[in-house]
């Protein structure tokens, strides 16, 4: 499995995320709003708008039809182009968690350093 240093753990702040291209691979790194660390891929997987130019939120969820809260856990990527989401820490859009995915890669922290493995 190769593995890549991307960068430091102090250059991204919570609530942040980063684009970088390893040859034809696109890597978009996010900080959550807890501090750590997902690697996914950078390319929505409806109509491959760069997802970098999105926002992150929390992830709505619900057990009832109709009441939904924000939850702590878990944050998603909103694509810029027609809003799909995809939560960072599995790949799927909540809408359509079998057809619409983007990539993930496992992240390590080693020294201060953010490694991830492709
Ligand atoms: S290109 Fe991302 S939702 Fe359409």
């Amino acid at each position: 499995m190769k593995r890549e240093t991307l960068c430091k753990q102090t250059d991204m702040q919570p609530g942040e995320m980063r684009q970088f291209q390893l040859g034809r691979r696109g890597i978009l790194l996010v900080r959550d709003e807890s501090g750590d660390f997902y690697a996914v891929g950078s390319e929505c997987a409806h109509q491959s708008a760069a997802l970098v130019n999105g926002k992150l939120e929390r992830m709505w969820v619900g057990d009832t039809v109709g009441e939904s809260r924000p939850d702590d856990e878990r944050t998603v990527v909103v694509c810029p182009w027609h809003n799909y989401e995809f939560d960072v820490a599995t790949g799927r859009s909540p809408c359509d968690p079998e057809r619409l995915r983007i990539q993930t890669y496992r992240v390590e922290i080693e020294g201060g350093d953010v490694v991830v493995n492709l």
